[in-house]
């Protein structure tokens, strides 16, 4: 089994765990669940096949079988109309900023940019930018993400934090402390809001976003069109990238990444990904 003790006293995943399982989720069995002698929670849990190892999403984009099934297992998810003794204990969840925290962020940007503090690159692109087309664009995704139809979603659906099922191979999905209401279809964002110019996978994202539609329906979801699912997707994708703007910000100034310790290459690293938001985001903004 897989054993999870939480840094922090308080109550994370357990109830998570008793609520998903009651509703059929694709999630690991909960074996038991203890708190320790200062309030943390442990887990003892159904252990599961990792299917990443060293580059989970350039592999598993390109793999259709898991693809299909992490897709699959987002939808039975997304689909569950919680009971009313799980709604009374779902909160809605921002992960990232604020959008005025976003707006904040564009100010600052433009200053660091013409400072030159984050590289030749992104000062040209930010000089080039419209003044303020940043800035619409977030009132325009702040209105549109405030309208989406809200379900429940995991918040952080990633194959980092899914597994097979030993006996089956069934794909189920862990790391639940985030799971909420939003809007309905922010777990497939970062796998199906990129085009298909932007982001090869293994099959065009509107086949992908098909299979994905014929399982939330499947699971009784009120599924609209692709094109809704798609046009959704993006919005959330970019409405994410403006969210995590200053974080990326922060990591193109201080080159403090996870995967590697050498400062210079965590910056370089870090620019180029701010910079490909940047596009990303005037792009667009149009
Ligand atoms: N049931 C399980 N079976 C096998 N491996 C697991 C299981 N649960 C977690 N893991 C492994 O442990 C890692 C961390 O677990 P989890 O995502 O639940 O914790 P976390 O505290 O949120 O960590 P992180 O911040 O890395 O997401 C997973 O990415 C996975 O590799
Ligand atoms: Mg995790």
């Amino acid at each position: 089994m897989l054993v999870k003790r939480f840094h922090t006293p308080g109550e994370r995943e357990a109830a998570h765990y008793a609520h998903l399982h009651a509703h059929g989720a694709p999630i690991p069995d909960l074996y038991l669940a203890e708190t320790d002698a200062t309030g943390r929670e442990i887990l003892f849990l159904e252990f599961l096949e990792a299917i990443v190892d060293l580059d989970p999403m350039a592999g598993f984009l390109s793999n259709a079988v898991n693809f299909g099934k992490f897709l699959t297992a987002a939808a039975r998810l997304n689909a569950i109309r919680p009971s009313q003794a799980y709604a009374s204990i779902l909160r809605p969840r921002n992960l990232g900023g604020t959008w005025e925290e976003a707006r904040g962020s564009l100010t600052a940007l433009v200053q660091l940019a013409a400072a030159g503090s984050l590289g030749d690159a992104v000062r040209r692109t930010v000089s080039e930018m419209a003044p303020g087309s940043l800035v619409a664009l977030s009132h325009r995704l702040e209105a549109r993400l405030a309208e989406m139809p809200v379900g429940l979603v995991h918040n952080d659906h990633d194959s980092a934090n899914t597994g097979l099922r030993r006996a089956t191979g069934e794909l189920l999905i862990f790391d639940l402390e985030f799971v909420g209401i939003g809007p309905r279809f922010t777990d497939v964002a970062g796998a199906l809001g990129e085009t298909d110019a932007e982001q090869p996978r293994c099959l065009p994202r509107s086949a992908l976003a098909a299979q994905y539609l014929a399982a939330y329906a499947l699971a009784g979801g009120d599924a609209p069109s692709v094109d809704t699912l798609l046009g959704e997707t993006r919005d959330l994708l970019m409405a994410g990238t403006l969210r995590m703007l200053g974080w990326s910000i922060g990591r193109a100034l201080d080159g403090v990444v996870d995967w590697t310790e050498d400062r210079d290459d965590g910056r370089r690293e870090a620019r180029a990904g701010l910079l490909a938001d940047l596009q990303r985001l005037v792009d667009y903004a149009g």
